[in-house]
């Protein structure tokens, strides 16, 4: 075959952690809260590139109050040097003045937690009236810093997942429409 990413997942080297029926079930739970909290507020979606994405896309459609959303990227690695030093760079930063706004960060998943300490440490500089979190995905058990997350999907196992706009460090497996562990 001549697309390796179409062999490897023929071949089942992914095993399925939550598939999309799962996925979009939790999502339209997720969407009904939010609905819920900013009844009759503004809001303001940050998403996290790239990975949060395909989240925020379907979450999105599910709220059916008036929102905006805007995007920010961020890079967990400085100079070769791994972040568990703690550091992330913006590398794309968002277009919204977020001063005075009801914010929202959507994330693909928090891991040890240093990505979401930095990002809010960032956005609550800037003064919005509001800054919750809402993840798909939560690794608790990899957390090396205290973060408070609003809203969280699913709790998830110590175990690398890819899929649903999560990627493998190389960018690929994003459009696999299910969480999925790759097989060793
Ligand atoms: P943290 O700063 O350790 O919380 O890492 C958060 C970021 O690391 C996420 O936004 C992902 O980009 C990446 N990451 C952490 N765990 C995984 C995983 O299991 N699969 C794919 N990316 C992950
Ligand atoms: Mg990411």
């Amino acid at each position: 075959m001549d697309n390796p990413l179409l062999y490897t997942v023929t071949n089942n080297d992914i095993d399925t952690l939550i598939d999309p029926k799962t996925l979009q079930t939790r999502i339209t739970e997720l969407a009904k809260d939010i609905t819920r909290d900013y009844q009759n507020q503004d809001l303001l979606m940050v998403c996290i590139l790239r990975g949060g994405v395909v989240f925020l896309t379907d979450l999105m459609r599910n709220i059916p109050i008036p929102h905006l959303i805007d995007f920010m990227a961020v890079s967990s690695y400085i100079d070769g040097r791994t972040k568990s030093e703690g550091r992330v760079r913006i590398t794309m930063d968002l277009l919204t003045d977020i001063e005075d706004m009801n914010v929202l960060l959507v994330e693909d998943i928090v891991d040890t937690g240093y990505t979401l300490r930095q990002v809010l440490e960032l956005l609550n500089s800037r003064s919005p009236r509001s800054l919750r979190v809402c993840t798909l995905l939560d690794k608790h058990e990899r957390r090396e810093v205290e973060v408070n997350i609003d809203y969280v999907g699913f709790q998830i196992p110590d175990k690398f997942v890819v899929g649903y706009g999560l990627d493998d460090q190389d960018g690929h497996w994003r459009n696999l429409p299910y969480i999925g562990v790759a097989r060793k």
